[in-house]
């Protein structure tokens, strides 16, 4: 009772606490189709519901179980997956009419192929929902043909099938001989967990005919673990030992042994090893995720113990509370035995009750050998075979929530991170249609990317990893895909490499790129754990880090190109940033100024909005720090046009009040996601707007140079200094735009000044010799300004008066198209 009271007031409390908090946003989402992220794709009019998967062992080979149908696919290229050969499966226009007869819907009828397994070396073993009446049939595999026996009958599928294509069963061989789980009548009521197929003289078996053994069940996944000679099956059902709760759904492991036999007088025939235990997936002050949806064996590493064998499951939740978000928890076998090695709940077979009273041990449930155990032993384990202990996950806690995507299938890979450790890596796919790449780090989920795979949500899909061949494939309703497990060369520089935190994935600092780990020879690029870029992207010949340029090394805005922006007084202007990485977090600078939120919008896409005033032109920087580095994204020179169109006076106290809002866009180097809106940008794209109820009053149209920013590959490999660079390759563009500017800046200087000229140049006048370079020579004395105040008092005065001076007598002054040599009027110089 007071077990029953305590559940209870736990159940309550944990109604009112909301669930923890996890960092689950990917770092990059690829949306449907992007270039960077390409997804081979079979599909074929005829053979819709391709989701039974089943990779050939030397994973050259892919089998589909279809609707009427099994494939064979090639899949040793990388970029194709051709059909090699089909097999036509379907029932005969009577077995049609019989299902439709009985109320069926016609294209629930078809042969859902729902069984797809290696029997032996020579034979493949498939079964199928058969119009509601299961077939089985051996497929010969070096032929790829079906094989029906001589009297051309199918075999019975019953118990291995399910009749209805919406239920959900799981299958496995072991030794030639095949485990499933599945409902085993037309109407879906009676579920069943058999061995067929069983060797000489050994006998099929099934669970007993009483009721108690399973509940309800929705049978999700089986494997078998060698060490143990042991199937484990993975399922959800009613939890009858909470009676007092209405259908308490929970998630079960349960066992046979491959070396049962059945009892000989009682149990014949049927499991004497069967034996089931919760699965909890719950952490603290959290309501349990009690519904499991799916679950993969990882084996364990080389050399590890066998009970280190790891069951990654992926669990919803049955309570409103948790709806929309699932969890994904790690399960080791070393505990599963530990749970079915102790005491187990009585069940009363009148009242099918279960009680926790401790009963004289008479045997042990679960365990192998029982067959020939006394028939006193064999009725204490139909009584005795739901383990008392619950299975929790590796410590205890959840390895990942997501709080806002509904996962489906799992896949997991422990993969071999550059220096050596072993990181495991997880795909998963949600209801909505998207693949997360997923590595688990020891501070905890890290969402490397999101590769949108279908436009729509899909119901049935299915999931399966090849090593081998570095991929993996979807089986949905529509046609297959394969999806390689990474493209690092989408990341374009060793930051980007290196903060990616893929394992798959480093900075290959001989050819400058990002690059699978297996192909590079020497000093890897790579932080997992860490993310750390200074750290990784520090080639060891050169032991100073490089830093960035906004900590150690300020960029010399004079000498930036950025993309030139050119703008008449009085409109509102918006700079736009690319997003490099949803984790990242963007902001705008302006050299040795402070953007004043009076002046200026930040807003939440990472755009930068502001009025054209005098004060507020010259250079601006739009910087993304993420895991602490620093890097700059885009840069913009904003200038005033030469020959400006009469502008209407703005009232100067309503900023962003009347006047046109103008759009720059900087270069995008990245399809990814803004702001949960998909879509990928063009390159550079200028657009007029009226936002947030702007007027727009007229319409211009710019034409923009595509920012260098993005063009220095180029320049990187004609431009001298290689050594240096080779070494730090990861600012690689950013720093070569900026040295091979100072080269510029440098010998424009030379040529046009004397040593004397040239130190006074050093002192104030060297932006403007810098700015030659531009015509217009718009920042010049902004930049002036900027270099004059690098002492803090200066900086504030200057501060002080790009605040006060505000939109206000500039604008006006100016307004009225006082152009010429603007860099003259700025108010920002000292009146
Ligand atoms: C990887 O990404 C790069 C850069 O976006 C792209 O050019 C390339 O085609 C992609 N490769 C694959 C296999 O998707
Ligand atoms: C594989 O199984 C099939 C069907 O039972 C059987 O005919 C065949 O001989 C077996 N092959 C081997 C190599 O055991
Ligand atoms: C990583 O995994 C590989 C392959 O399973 C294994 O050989 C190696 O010992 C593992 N390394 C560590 C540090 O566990
Ligand atoms: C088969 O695919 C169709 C869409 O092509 C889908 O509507 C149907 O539900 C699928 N049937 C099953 C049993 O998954
Ligand atoms: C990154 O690595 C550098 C060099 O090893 C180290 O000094 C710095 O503290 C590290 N940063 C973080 C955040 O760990
Ligand atoms: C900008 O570049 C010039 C020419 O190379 C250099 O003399 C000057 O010191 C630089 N300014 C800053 C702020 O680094
Ligand atoms: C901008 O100009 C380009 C070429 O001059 C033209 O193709 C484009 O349609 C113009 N866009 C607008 C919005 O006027």
């Amino acid at each position: 009772m007071t077990r029953r009271v305590s559940l209870w007031t736990t159940m309550v409390l944990l109604q009112l606490v909301g669930p923890a908090d996890m960092n689950d946003t990917p770092r990059v989402s690829f949306t449907l189709g992007s270039p960077s992220r390409a997804l081979t794709r079979f599909t074929s009019a005829q053979d819709g519901n391709t989701t039974t998967l089943l990779l050939s062992d030397d994973g050259d080979t892919l089998f589909v179980g279809a609707r009427d149908a099994i494939l064979s696919l090639d899949v040793r290229q990388a970029s194709s997956m051709v059909l090699k050969g089909r097999l036509d499966w379907s029932p005969s226009e009577k077995d049609l009419d019989d299902c439709t007869m009985k109320g069926k819907r016609k294209t629930d009828c078809s042969n859902f192929v729902r069984v797809l397994q290696v029997l032996n070396s020579t034979h493949m073993y498939a079964c199928g929902t058969f119009a509601f009446s299961p077939r089985c049939t051996y497929i010969n595999s070096e032929t790829f043909s079906l094989m029906t026996d001589p009297s051309g009958k199918q075999e019975e599928g019953r118990g291995r099938c399910p009749y209805d294509p919406y239920q959900r069963n799981t299958a496995i061989v072991v030794d030639g001989e095949l485990y499933t789980a599945t409902v085993a009548d037309y109407h879906g009521n009676w579920p069943v967990i058999s061995r067929h197929l069983s060797e000489g003289s050994r006998v099929d078996l099934k669970l007993d005919d009483m009721l108690g053994w399973v509940e309800d069940p929705t049978f999700i996944s089986s494997t078998y673990v060698p060490s143990e000679e042991k199937v484990y099956f993975f399922f959800s059902e009613v939890g009858r030992e909470y009676d007092f709760i209405d259908k308490l759904t929970v998630s079960r492991v349960a066992q046979v042994c491959t070396s049962d036999i059945g009892g000989q007088r009682t149990l014949q025939k049927r499991w004497t090893t069967f034996a089931k235990a919760q699965l909890l997936c719950h952490s603290d002050g959290e309501l349990p995720y009690n519904v499991i949806e799916d679950v993969v064996t990882l084996p364990p590493a080389e050399g590890a113990s066998a009970d280190d064998t790891l069951f990654y499951g992926i669990f919803s939740s049955q309570w409103s509370v948790n709806s929309g978000r699932s969890a994904v928890c790690v399960f080791r076998l070393g505990d599963v035995k530990a749970v079915f090695a102790g005491n187990y709940k009585a069940l009363n077979r009148d009242t099918l009750r279960w009680s926790s009273r401790i009963q004289e041990k008479i045997a042990r449930p679960g365990e192998c050998g029982l067959h020939s155990a006394s028939d006193n032993a064999l009725r204490f384990v139909k009584e005795n075979f739901l383990a008392e202990e619950n299975v929790h996950p590796v410590g205890q806690r959840l390895a990942m929530v997501s709080a806002d995507q509904l996962y489906s299938n799992i896949a997991a890979q422990r993969v071999t991170a550059a220096d050596g450790r072993n990181y495991t890596v997880l795909y998963l796919l949600t209801d909505s249609g998207l693949l997360h790449k997923v590595v688990l780090l020891d501070d905890g989920p890290h969402v490397v990317e999101e590769v949108r795979l279908f436009p729509e949500p899909q119901p049935v899909k299915s999931l399966l990893l090849s090593i081998s061949k570095g991929a993996v494939f979807v089986g949905s309703a529509e046609g297959v895909l394969k999806v390689p497990v990474a493209n690092c060369s989408f990341y374009w520089s060793c930051a980007e490499c290196v903060l990616a935190r893929d394992p798959f994935c480093g900075w290959d600092p001989s050819l400058h790129a990002c690059a699978e780990i297996s192909s590079i020879r020497a000093n890897v690029g790579q932080d997992v754990e860490g993310g750390n870029v200074s750290k990784a992207c520090m080639a060891p010949m050169n032991p100073s880090p490089r830093s960035t340029f906004t900590q150690q090394r300020p960029v010399n805005v004079s000498c930036l190109p950025g993309e030139l922006v050119t703008v008449s007084l009085n409109e509102v202007v918006r700079l736009r940033c690319p997003e490099a990485s949803r984790l990242a977090r963007r902001h705008w600078k302006r050299p040795n100024s402070r953007l004043s939120p009076d002046l200026y919008l930040q807003q939440a896409d990472g755009s930068l909005q502001f009025l054209a005033t005098p004060s507020t032109l010259g250079p601006y920087l739009c910087l993304s720090e993420e895991n602490g580095y620093e890097q700059i994204l885009v840069a913009f020179q904003v200038k005033q046009k030469s020959n400006p169109t009469p502008m209407p006076a703005a009232t100067p106290s309503h900023a962003y009040g009347q006047p046109t809002t103008h759009v720059w866009v900087g270069p995008r180097r990245v399809d990814i996601k803004e702001n949960g809106k998909e879509g990928s940008m063009p390159t550079v794209t200028q657009e007029s707007t009226s936002e947030n109820s702007h007027k727009t009053s007229r319409k211009v149209n710019f034409t923009f140079r595509p920012n260098s920013w993005a063009e220095t590959d180029s320049v990187n490999r004609a431009g001298g200094d290689t050594n240096q660079r080779m070494d730090t390759p990861c600012y690689l563009k950013e720093l070569v735009v900026v040295s091979v500017l100072l080269v510029l800046c440098v010998s424009a200087l030379l040529t046009a000044a004397l040593y004397g000229l040239r130190q006074r140049c050093r002192s104030r006048t060297v932006p403007q010799s810098c700015s030659r370079r531009d015509p217009e020579r718009g920042a010049a004395p902004q930049e002036r300004e900027a270099l004059r105040s690098q002492s803090p008092h200066a900086t504030s005065k200057h501060n002080g008066q790009a605040h006060n001076g505000h939109a206000g007598k500039g604008t006006i002054s100016l307004g009225n198209g006082v152009v010429n040599g603007s860099n003259g009027h700025l108010p920002n110089t000292p009146i």
